[in-house]
């Protein structure tokens, strides 16, 4: 395996993934970005310290970045699974090297991989493999405090199922940021590598800040609150605060 040493994420970072999952036809995420455009190009604020990354579907990577450095967007983009193998003979699959030149950063081991893709422990590491020799920063998904971490990932993302929303993140309730914060604290404790652990599920631009005051918390992974800009763009002008 070829599982690279953790590298250490920046460490007053505060991480906002948002995490369109299987969302937006091209000329809605086209109309999307136009929209976060004109947002931010009315009212930019200072970030402060955060990290914006967005995870569409790789259909949208080539627009949405060609208006992201037209306008100069802090925004980075990711994706939010990859291919277990390299690029060659793998029919439907989209491969770290085809997407190295227009993302840093990938998901790897959500939920809703695991549970609809059967997605299990050998591919994940494969998938993380492949992230880590193309360079792609990987974002480690676990559902609990007590599941394995592989060496080497570079943020882990603690999602508890339950609290994950179906889309509307204000029709679920997230869980409580103190207790966020005693789980991460347990994850960290566990862990041999220094680790960046954000939280998801169910983060709003009402509940961010709630999260960002937790000092073990590293940033969040919005998933319904990233579908619509103005929503999104709330969502981070509060974690900016
Ligand atoms: P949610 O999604 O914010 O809509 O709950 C979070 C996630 O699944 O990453």
């Amino acid at each position: 395996m070829y599982l690279l040493q953790y590298s250490r994420m920046p460490q007053n970072t505060f991480y906002v993934i948002g995490n369109w999952k299987s969302n937006k036809t091209v000329e809605e995420a086209i109309v999307w970005g136009k929209e976060f455009v004109s947002l931010w190009k009315k009212n930019p604020f200072p970030m402060n310290g955060v990290q914006v990354i967005l995870c569409p579907a790789y259909i949208h990577l080539v627009p949405l970045a060609a208006l992201i450095k037209e306008a100069n967007l802090p925004l980075k983009l990711g994706v939010q699974d990859i291919s277990p193998y390299p690029s060659g003979t793998y029919t439907g699959a989209v491969c770290a090297t085809m997407v190295r030149d227009l993302v840093e950063f990938v998901i790897i081991g959500h939920s809703e991989r695991r549970t609809h893709f059967h997605e299990n422990g050998d591919e994940l590491l494969a998938k993380i493999e492949q992230a880590q020799k193309i360079g792609l920063f990987t974002i480690y998904c676990i559902q609990n405090e007590q599941m394995q971490i592989p060496q080497g990932v570079n943020i882990v993302a603690y999602e508890p199922v339950w609290a994950i929303s179906q889309g509307d993140p204000y029709a679920t309730a997230p869980e409580d940021p103190a207790i966020v914060a005693q789980k991460i604290a347990t994850i960290k404790n566990k862990s041999t590598q220094q680790i960046t652990v954000l939280y998801g599920g169910s983060t709003t631009p009402e509940n961010v800040f709630a999260y960002k005051k937790q000092a073990q918390i590293g940033g969040v992974l919005p998933g319904g609150a990233s579908l619509k800009p103005d929503t999104f763009y709330r969502l981070l002008a509060n974690a900016a605060t």
